[in-house]
């Protein structure tokens, strides 16, 4: 079945409120395009919650740093059209920069504290773009559910915080991480990677499931961090921007495993620059 795209707020809410008034319920998968199986799940998981669901695709500028890989950001329309087809989506929203950012745009939403460390310590003003534009999307839309990946865990939960403190209804959905056979996280940057730094890259996911384990055992959880870090360095890795463990519903760190945690690290691979986590 083809799948209709629309391109402004005003054409996704006309078709979004033709669904509620037959009394249908609304999934959102917000997502960059570029799509691989990981965002097809997050689809799957929509459709297990809804009666229609409708994708995103917008490469948010805000979200990048001046330094980052906006221009050259993978798109290519045709592709995601067909795979999300493929899954039985029900429509597309994919507006343009313009639509999104029209003249005289100014208003942000940020998270003091939760959107700052972590990646966004690294990323400055990553997650108040993600913020905002999400915001954007969701008020949009209206949607009674939205999924995103646990791949970004802050993200999610920096989305989590926002719905709840805006008041968004829409329900915000976690979906897991999707892997290839050797452990490595599906991401549309692992495009980026050469034939031996994706040899290497699987190493992550190792090293995190690894600390996972100790720490889970009961290891101090300072010493495993930074053993991870060095073996993620040993294992060809070029810089690890950080390996730690927190708090699984705050991101506070934690010293010791009482509660549900987290472990989360950032590291480059040459030009690339890798994320994951795995639950403690
Ligand atoms: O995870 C992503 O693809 C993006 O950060 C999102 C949530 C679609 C916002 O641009």
């Amino acid at each position: 079945m083809p799948i209709e795209t629309v391109r402004t707020p005003g054409t996704l809410r006309a078709r979004i409120a033709g669904w509620r008034a037959e009394g249908l319920t609304v999934g959102l998968v917000p997502t960059m395009g570029a799509l691989h199986d990981g965002h097809l799940t997050l689809i799957r998981r929509a459709q297990e919650e809804v009666d229609r669901v409708c994708a995103t695709i917008f490469v948010n500028p805000t979200q990048f740093a001046p330094s980052e890989d906006f221009a050259v950001y993978p798109r290519d329309e045709g592709r995601d059209v067909a795979l999300l087809a493929g899954e039985g989506t029900n429509l597309l929203f994919s507006p343009t920069v313009e639509t999104m950012y029209g003249p005289g745009h100014v208003t942000r939403v940020s998270l003091p504290g939760l959107g700052d460390e972590l990646e966004g310590a690294f990323r400055p003003g990553f997650f108040t773009g993600v913020a905002t534009v999400v915001t954007m999307l969701l008020s949009q839309a209206g949607a009674d559910v939205a999924v995103f990946g646990e791949k970004d865990y802050q993200q999610l939960l920096v989305i989590r915080r926002l719905a709840t403190d805006l008041h968004i209804p829409t329900r915000i959905v976690g979906a897991p991480t999707l892997r290839e056979s050797d452990g490595l996280a599906l991401s549309s940057r692992n495009a980026y990677l050469s034939k031996d730094e994706r040899s290497v890259a699987p190493a992550l996911h190792r090293v995190l499931s690894r600390v996972a384990l100790r720490v889970r055992g009961g290891a101090e959880v300072g010493a495993e961090t930074e053993a991870g870090k060095a073996e993620l360095v040993e294992g060809g890795f070029d810089k690890v921007d950080y390996l730690d463990v927190r708090s699984a519903d705050t991101l506070a760190p934690v010293s010791r495993i009482e509660t549900p945690a987290r472990v989360l690290a950032a590291a480059w691979l040459g030009k690339t620059r890798l994320i994951d986590n795995v639950e403690v």
